[in-house]
C-alpha cells in the first residue's frame, strides 16, 4: 500500500485510533528528514517490533541555536518519502512548524542529569530542552509502543531514556548501533558538508574512540589514554569540543575503568563541520 504523508493532528489521531483499535503495535521514528542508512537502520529495527511505523519527518527549530544550522540543514523531503516507501512505512508524519508549534505555544520540557552533563549541553545550551519538548510532543501525538533511537546520539538517548520515565510515557524507548562508513565514520546527516580532505580526516575520531577503548581494556591510565586521544584528534585538524569518559547510564565523570560501564564521547569541529561519536569501552 502507498506511503501516507500526514501533516494534520486530526489525521493522524484517525490512523493511530484505527491501528490500535485492530490490536495492532505502532513504531515511531522520530527524524529531522535527510535521511541515511542510519534512519534506516531504525526503520527497519521498528519493522521487526510492530505492525505499523511511523516515521517523523520534522526539523525542529527549538534545538538549533540562531547561530547554528537550521536554515541550511539538509532537506530532501521527497527522495526521503521515496526511501520509506521502499521499507514499508506505512506513514509518514510531517507537520508544519506552525501545527507543532501553533501560535501562543509556551510550554517546554526542561531536562536535567544526563541533559546537564557537561557533553553536548556545554556547546549547545539550548538542544536538550528542543529536543525533549519535541519528543515528548511526537510520542503524545502518536502514542506509539515503541520507539526507535540511535546510539550515534548517545546524550539524546539518555535524554530520551529518563524523559519517558519522569513523565510515565507508556512507550518502550528501543536503542539502535551505530551505522558507520566502512571507514568507521558515522553516518550523519551533517557529513554532506565535508570536503573531500575534511571527509578523510574524519574518520580520525571513530579510530581514536577505538583506539582509546584498546587501550583502556589493556589497563592503560584513563587520564593518559585521553590525553592521547585528544592530540591524535587534533593532529588531524579537528578542534576538539570534548574527548569524554563517563559512566554509560548517567554520564557522570568517571575517574578510572573501576567506575564503569563507561562510554566514551567525543565531539570536533572541521572546517565548518561539528561532528559527534561515540563508543562503549
Ligand atoms: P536526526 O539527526 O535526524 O536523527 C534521527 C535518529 O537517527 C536519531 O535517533 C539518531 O540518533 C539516529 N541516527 C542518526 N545517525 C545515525 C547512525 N549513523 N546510526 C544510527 N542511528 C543514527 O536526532 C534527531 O534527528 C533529532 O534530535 C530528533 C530526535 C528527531 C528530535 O528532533
Amino acid at each position: 500500500m502507498a506511503i501516507r504523508i500526514v501533516r494534520t493532528l486530526s489525521t493522524l489521531r484517525r490512523a493511530v485510533a484505527r491501528w490500535r483499535a485492530r490490536g495492532e503495535r505502532i513504531a515511531l521514528v522520530p527524524t529531522m528528514g535527510a535521511l541515511h542508512g542510519g534512519h534506516l537502520a531504525l526503520v527497519r529495527a521498528a519493522r521487526r517490533r510492530a505492525q505499523r511505523v511511523i516515521v517523523s519527518i520534522f526539523v525542529n527549530p527549538a534545538q538549533f541555536a540562531p547561530s547554528e544550522d537550521f536554515a541550511s540543514y539538509p532537506r530532501y523531503f521527497e527522495t526521503d518519502v521515496r526511501m520509506l516507501g521502499e521499507l514499508a512505512v506505512d506513514l509518514v508524519w510531517a507537520p508544519a512548524a506552525a501545527v507543532m508549534y501553533p501560535p501562543r505555544f509556551v510550554t517546554r520540557v526542561l531536562p536535567e542529569g544526563p541533559a546537564t552533563a557537561g557533553l553536548e549541553d556545554k556547546f549547545r545550551p539550548h538542544f536538550f530542552s528542543g529536543v525533549a519538548t519535541v519528543v515528548a510532543k511526537l510520542l503524545i501525538q502518536c502514542t506509539p509502543d515503541f520507539a526507535m533511537f540511535g546510539e550515534k546520539d548517545y546524550q539524546q538517548l539518555k535524554v530520551v531514556t529518563r524523559l519517558v520515565k519522569d513523565l510515565d510515557l507508556p512507550v518502550k524507548i528501543v536503542p539502535v548501533a551505530t551505522v558507520r562508513e566502512p571507514d568507521g565514520l558515522a553516518l550523519s546527516s551533517r557529513n554532506g558538508y565535508l570536503s573531500a580532505s575534511e571527509r578523510a580526516a574524519a574518520s580520525t575520531l571513530y579510530r581514536v574512540l577505538k583506539e582509546c577503548a584498546d587501550k583502556m581494556a589493556r589497563g592503560e591510565l584513563l587520564a593518559r589514554v585521553i590525553d592521547a586521544g585528544i592530540d591524535a584528534i587534533e593532529r588531524a585538524g579537528f578542534a576538539l569540543d570534548y574527548l569524554e569518559a563517563r559512566h554509560a547510564e548517567t554520564l557522570e565523570p568517571v575517574s578510572s575503568v573501576k567506575d564503569g560501564p563507561i562510554r566514551l564521547l567525543v565531539a570536533a569541529r572541521i572546517g565548518k563541520t561539528r561532528l559527534i561519536d561515540n563508543v562503549a569501552a
